[in-house]
Parts: C-alpha cells; structure tokens; sequence
C-alpha cells in the first residue's frame, strides 16, 4: 500500500459552515490542503468526504490520521526521518521514487 504524502507534521485550524459537505485530501498531493483538488488521480488514494459538524475543526495534514480528516494526534508519533515521498519523472518515461 502506498504511503500518503506528509502535507505537514500539525494540523490545520480552519473555520467550516456547519452542514455543508467537503472533501478531505488523503494523498497528500493537493495544492489546495487540506481539501482535495484532484492531485489523487491516479493513485489509490480518495478523498474522504464530510460534513463539517461545527465551525472549528482541526483538520489532519500529516494525512496517518485514524480518524480522518480530523487530527487525532498521530501526527506526533511519526518518526522523524519519514518523509513525504518525492517522484520524478525522468525523460525516458520511467518514474524515480525517493523517500
Ligand atoms: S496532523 Fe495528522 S494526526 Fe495530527
């Protein structure tokens, strides 16, 4: 199973309208973080859909949450030396992973 891309190593306070739906990203790739722009596709990971159930929320970005998208405090038991997973393609086509 693929590892997630660490967006960052603490969760993001954000102000959500109670009710309405929103889309959490889990890989980790989004440019727009915490929520999903798309980045995901093409890889086994899905946004995880929610409705905000109060205005304040502390969303996961390290994206090891057990109860996503809402930190539950796993970010601070990641070892130090994980890191987001970085991949390049090279130009004949082949894909260089690095940890
Ligand atoms: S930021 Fe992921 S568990 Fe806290």
């Amino acid at each position: 199973m693929a590892k997630p891309t660490i967006a960052d190593r603490k969760p993001f306070e954000t102000k959500l309208e109670t009710g309405k739906t929103y889309y959490w990203c889990a890989c980790g790739r989004s440019n727009n973080q915490p929520f999903c722009d798309g980045s995901h596709a093409g890889t086994e990971f899905e946004p995880v859909a929610f409705k905000a159930k109060e205005e304040n929320n502390w969303l996961c970005m390290c994206k090891h949450s057990n109860n996503p998208p809402y930190c539950d405090g796993s970010h601070a038991s990641l070892p130090s030396d994980e890191t987001a997973e970085v991949k390049a393609t090279m130009a004949d086509g082949s894909v260089l992973s690095m940890c």
